[in-house]
C-alpha cells in the first residue's frame, strides 16, 4: 500500500520564534512513523527556509509544500512569489483552498494557470476542492476534498460522505484523494481507515506540534 498522506497547513500563524518551538517539539517524534507515512508541512512563505534549514539539520523525513502559488511566472509582478522561486525550499504546493479563494475570489482559469506553473517548476500540487463537483485543472494527481462547513468549524464530514466524494474524485483519473476539515487526533483513524482516501490534510490541529504528532501516530 502507498503511504498515507499527513500534510499540515499552518495557515497564516506561527512567527519565526513560534516556528522554532514548534520544530523543536515535532522533532521529539518517533522517527519510525516518518518512514511509514508521507508527511507534509506547509508553512507561510517566510518560514520555509526555517523550516527547510531545521529539517535537513535533523534528517527529518518530511516534505516541504507552499500554502499558494502566483497565477504568473517570474518577473515584474510586485508582491507575487513565484513557483520557480518555491521550488528552491518545497516540493508541493496548496492550491485553491477555499479561504484563498474567498479572499481572492481565484477563477478557474487562473487556478489552471497556478497548477501550470507549479508543474512547469516540479512543485506537486495539492488540489483543494470543496465538492465533487469542482472544476479541477489538467495535470492535478493529487486533489484534497475540503468541505467548507467543516473547515475549522470542529463538524467534520462524515468518514463516509468523504469516502464516497473520494470515489467520485477519483472516476475523473485522480490517483490520490486527501480530506480536509476539522481532522484530530481523535477522528483521522475514521478517515485514513476509509478505502479511498490516500490521507488528511489537517489545519487548525496542526497548530501545536504534539497534537500534531498524535494525528500521525493514529492516522
Ligand atoms: P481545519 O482546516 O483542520 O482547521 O478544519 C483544514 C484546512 O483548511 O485545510
Amino acid at each position: 500500500m502507498d503511504s498515507l498522506f499527513i500534510v499540515a497547513n499552518l495557515k497564516s500563524n506561527k512567527t519565526y520564534a513560534e516556528a522554532k518551538l514548534w520544530l523543536d517539539t515535532f522533532d521529539r517524534i518517533d522517527k519510525n512513523l516518518l518512514e511509514q507515512k508521507k508527511v507534509i508541512i506547509c508553512p507561510s512563505f517566510v518560514l520555509l527556509q526555517t523550516f527547510k534549514t531545521f529539517i535537513s539539520q535533523n534528517n527529518l523525513r518530511v516534505s516541504l509544500g507552499a500554502q499558494t502559488v502566483s497565477s504568473v511566472d517570474e518577473g515584474a509582478h510586485t508582491g507575487e512569489v513565484n513557483a520557480k522561486q518555491i521550488k528552491d525550499f518545497a516540493d508541493y504546493v496548496i492550491i485553491g483552498h477555499s479561504e484563498e479563494r474567498k479572499l481572492l475570489n481565484e477563477s478557474d482559469p487562473l487556478l489552471q494557470e497556478k497548477v501550470n506553473l507549479s508543474l512547469k517548476y516540479g512543485l506537486t500540487p495539492i488540489y483543494c476542492v470543496q465538492n465533487q463537483d469542482t472544476f479541477i485543472p489538467q495535470g492535478v494527481t493529487i486533489v484534497a476534498y475540503e468541505p467548507i462547513f467543516a473547515i475549522g468549524s470542529g463538524t467534520p464530514d462524515t468518514p463516509y460522505n468523504a469516502g464516497n466524494v473520494a470515489k467520485a474524485i477519483k472516476t475523473k483519473g485522480i490517483p490520490t484523494v486527501l480530506y480536509g476539515g476539522s481532522i484530530t487526533f481523535t477522528n483521522v483513524k475514521e478517515f485514513t481507515k476509509e478505502s479511498s482516501l490516500s490521507g488528511v490534510l489537517v489545519g487548525g490541529a496542526s497548530l501545536e506540534a504534539q497534537e500534531f504528532i498524535k494525528i500521525i501516530k493514529n492516522a
